[in-house]
């Protein structure tokens, strides 16, 4: 485990400096970086001092350092946590073998898959937030969104160097593809849809980094318990960093609905009028965002989710403290399906089922955050109360996307379904009312008339501070 070169042109602990075939490869890849980054980056700001983190070292404690740094000139590394004394494999039919330094072959083509997937969220949600910087409601938010571009950024510096020292010129080939890839784009889209979604507003964003990113969260974490060791310290290290994204979804959707019921207490129920957000588009927004970023954890019953478990590619959620079983050879679960127009329970191999242990984790999350906004909702005296759908409702893979659902995840048809999206899911009525309340505030401190200011600035600075230049 080397200790962290500051010096070379791409930070890193990984002793790229021991390694110039890899280092000049890199180095190589570097400007190819830059080249996308500034065509699909946030546009604009390139030339501001943003008071940014930027990762220095993995010492829990003192991993950051905050400073003004403008955009180009952040110093994207490859970092990976420190090998931890217990290496062997915790899950899956390899349990109790030692951990993976370099790829088994037989196992070589599932982990580029996984590897690449995970890649391309990375600069695709990049691409996605390139023109929120122009519309922000605070220079505190603005940073925090410059804040998670750049470190998306890394997360691919951390995706593409596992593709260069563990893949050879397939790696190379698929990190430059990598950069080809755009979100949106019919041609050549992003690999998974919720990356191809347009977030073109500060809701969406704010839902993008709370359920989206969350989705993130999760995979990482069952990367993390991955038998191929390199794999799992990346990750690990990656979930540092997701963790602030996360917040910023959270707590942004909870200064959202704090501002909403304050209008909406102030007019009479009609918060639009006074240029706020309502509740019932927030509900629309979780409703579209949630069930797109479900998706993500693949279908319900995979064939391909059951070899990853078993190959001891891919765990569960904190595999090692929360379950006691970590080989599942014989379990099962229950997964409901529909059969002849109605919904009935059908027992799964359980390996076969893992995706959905994996959703049940994320939605358990996604739902102690609404107990939390529902308590600002309470606190601020109204009745209304915001829910997550059914996991059921609005997908577009996995066993349900065949089938229409009502929110509350009843059969329906296909007829009422349409009737009625335009009430359950963000539509483009909202989007346009949005982008048009959505005006850049720039005066340090100040915050846009549709969110309430967060309880506390960055890194103990001040709600004030200058975070950034303009
Ligand atoms: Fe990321
Ligand atoms: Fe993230």
């Amino acid at each position: 485990m080397g200790n962290v070169d500051q010096n070379g042109k791409i930070p890193n602990n990984v002793d790229l400096a021991g390694d110039k075939r890899l280092q000049r490869a890199l180095e190589h890849w570097l400007p190819l970086y830059m080249e996308w980054w500034n065509d699909m980056g946030p546009a604009g700001f390139q030339t501001n001092d943003i008071y940014l983190r930027t990762a220095v070292s993995v010492e829990a404690g003192g991993w950051a350092n905050f400073d003004y740094v403008k955009m180009p000139e952040y110093r994207w590394g490859i970092f990976m946590t420190p090998t931890e004394s217990e290496n062997s494999i915790g899950f899956g039919d390899h349990l109790g073998k030692p951990v993976w330094q370099e790829i088994p072959g037989e196992y070589r083509g599932n982990l580029r898959r996984i590897i690449v997937t995970q890649a391309d969220t990375e600069p695709a949600s990049v691409e996605q937030q390139r023109f929120l910087g122009t519309i922000a409601p605070s220079l505190y938010d603005m940073r925090n969104l410059f804040q998670v571009n750049v470190e998306e950024g890394r997360h691919l510096w951390a995706m593409v160097y596992l593709l260069f020292r563990f893949f050879g010129k397939d790696g190379r080939d698929e990190a430059e593809e990598l950069l080809c890839r755009r979100s949106g784009d019919e041609d050549k889209p992003r690999i998974l849809n919720a990356f191809n979604e347009a977030c073109d507003h500060w809701l969406s964003f704010f839902c993008f980094t709370h359920f989206t990113d969350r989705d993130g969260k999760f995979q990482l974490a069952s990367l993390a318990e991955s038998g191929f060791e390199p794999l799992a310290r990346t990750c690990k290290f990656m979930l540092t960093e997701e963790a602030h994204h996360l917040f910023v979804g959270e707590s942004g959707l909870d200064r959202i609905i704090k501002r909403s019921a304050e209008l909406t207490r102030e007019t009479d129920g009609d918060p639009i009028s006074a240029g706020g957000i309502s509740l019932e588009m927030i509900q629309r927004s979780i409703n579209y965002w949630f069930t797109f970023s479900l998706d993500l954890f693949g279908g319900e019953i995979s064939s391909n989710a059951a070899n990853f478990f078993g190959e001891g590619l891919k765990g569960r959620f904190k595999e090692h403290s929360r379950y006691e079983d970590h080989v599942m050879k014989d379990g099962i679960k229950i997964i409901p399906q529909v059969v002849d127009g109605s919904v009935v329970e059908e027992e799964v191999p359980y390996r076969n089922a893992i995706n959905e242990v994996l959703r049940d984790e994320y939605i358990d999350d996604c739902q102690r955050a609404l107990r939390k906004w529902n308590r600002t909702l309470e606190k601020a005296g109204l009745e209304t109360r915001l829910t997550l759908p059914s996991r059921r409702f609005h997908r577009h893979q996995g066993l349900y996307s065949d089938h229409s659902f009502d929110p509350e995840g009843n059969v329906i048809t296909k007829d009422r379904y349409e009737a009625n999206s335009g009430r359950w899911l963000l539509n483009s009525d909202d989007n346009d009312y949005l982008v048009s309340i959505m005006n850049q505030v720039i005066e340090p401190g100040k915050m846009a008339n549709w969110i309430s200011a967060p309880a506390r600035g960055i890194n103990g600075q001040p709600l004030e501070f200058e975070y950034v230049r303009l």
